[in-house]
C-alpha cells in the first residue's frame, strides 16, 4: 500500500468564535500551555511518520510560516545566554529543511475548498488531514494509531477518526453508520452531516483526523456549495465513498474541540495537569480558584 508521507493542515479559517483574539492573530497560534495549537498537531503528525507538512493559509497567517522557520536572532541570544535546553527544544520542534509547504486559500470558502487548494502539493498519493483546532491527548499520537490500522487494511481506502458522543449531541456533527469490523477499524455504511434529532445512524462522530485517497480532489473541484454556503468536505467524502471504501477508527485518547472556548480552556487545564513541571502548582491554584466559587 502507498505509504502516507504528506499531511494537510488547513489554517485559513477566520476563527470568528475567538474574536477579538483572532483579529490580527491566527486561531491556530493560540497556545495550549506553552505550545501553539498548530505545533501540537504537527507534533502528532511527526510522531505518525509524516514527512511533509502542507499548510493551507490565508491572510493574517504569515506568523504560522515564521513559526516553522528558524529565528536566527533569537537563537543567537539564547546561545549567548547559555540557554542550551531552550535552543535544543526549538530545534526539535522544527520540521527539516524543505519539509514544509505553504499555499493560500484566497477566500475561506470552507474546509473542502481549503483541502482542494493543496491538490498540487499533495499530487497523486493518499494523504493525512489534521484539523488544528482539534487536539487529541493520548499516549500514542492519534494519527499514529490510525496509520497502524490503515497499514492493516487490504486495499487502498479512506479512514476517519471517530469518537462516541451522547446521542443528544449528534445533530451538531458529521455522524457515521457502523458496518463490518476490519481489524481495529470498521467499514462505514453512511455519513450524515448534522443529522436532525433522533435520525443519526450511530453515536460516532467524525473528529478532525482523516486519511484520504487523492480522488477526493477531483470531487472537490466539481463541488457546489453545501451547508452554510461553504464547500463541505463531508459532501465530497460521501461521493468518494460510492467508489472507494471508507473506514472508521475509534482511537484511544481524549479530544478537545479547541475551536470552542470551553474546549480550548479545558485543553489548557488537561495539558497543564499532564505536565510534571507545572501540574503540582497548577493543581493547587485550581483548588484555590474552585474553592472560592
Ligand atoms: P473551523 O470552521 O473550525 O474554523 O474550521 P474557523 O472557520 O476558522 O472558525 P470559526 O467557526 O469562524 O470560529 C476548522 C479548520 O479548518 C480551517 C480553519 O482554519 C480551522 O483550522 N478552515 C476552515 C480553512 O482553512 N478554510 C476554511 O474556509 C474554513
Amino acid at each position: 500500500m502507498t505509504p502516507i508521507r504528506k499531511a494537510i493542515f488547513p489554517v485559513a479559517g477566520l476563527g470568528t468564535r475567538f474574536l477579538p483574539a483572532t483579529k490580527a492573530m491566527p486561531k491556530e497560534m493560540l497556545t495550549v500551555v506553552d505550545r501553539p495549537l498548530i505545533q501540537h498537531v504537527v507534533d502528532e503528525a511527526r510522531e505518525a511518520g509524516i514527512e511533509h507538512f502542507i499548510f493551507v493559509t490565508g491572510r493574517n497567517k504569515g506568523v504560522i510560516e515564521d513559526h516553522f522557520d528558524r529565528q536566527v536572532e533569537l537563537e543567537l541570544t539564547l546561545s549567548e545566554r547559555g540557554k542550551r535546553s531552550e535552543l535544543e527544544a526549538l530545534a526539535r520542534d522544527l520540521p527539516g529543511p524543505g519539509a514544509t509547504s505553504f499555499t493560500r486559500q484566497q477566500s475561506p470558502l470552507g474546509l473542502g475548498h481549503a483541502v482542494w487548494c493543496a491538490r498540487d502539493l499533495v499530487g497523486d498519493e493518499p494523504f493525512a488531514l489534521l484539523l488544528p483546532d482539534v487536539l487529541v491527548q493520548s499516549r500514542k499520537s492519534c494519527l499514529a494509531q490510525m496509520m497502524d490500522a490503515y497499514r492493516d487494511l487490504r486495499e487502498p481506502a479512506n479512514m476517519i477518526a471517530v469518537e462516541e458522543v451522547p446521542a443528544e449531541r449528534t445533530p451538531m456533527y458529521g455522524v457515521v453508520g457502523i458496518g463490518k469490523a476490519e481489524g481495529k477499524a470498521f467499514s462505514i455504511t453512511q455519513m450524515v452531516e448534522k443529522p436532525p434529532k433522533g435520525t443519526a445512524p450511530s453515536n460516532l462522530i467524525i473528529t478532525g483526523r482523516y486519511i484520504l485517497q487523492p480522488q477526493i480532489f477531483g470531487l472537490l473541484e466539481k463541488q457546489e456549495e453545501g451547508a452554510g454556503g461553504e464547500i463541505q468536505l463531508t459532501d465530497a467524502m460521501i461521493r468518494l465513498a460510492e467508489r472507494t471504501p471508507f473506514y472508521g477508527f475509534r482511537f484511544e485518547g481524549t479530544t478537545f474541540d479547541c475551536g470552542s472556548k470551553i474546549g480550548f480552556l479545558s485543553a489548557n487545564v488537561a495539558y497543564a495537569l499532564a505536565r510534571d513541571d507545572i501540574a503540582p502548582a497548577f493543581r493547587d491554584e485550581l483548588k484555590r480558584l474552585l474553592g472560592e466559587r
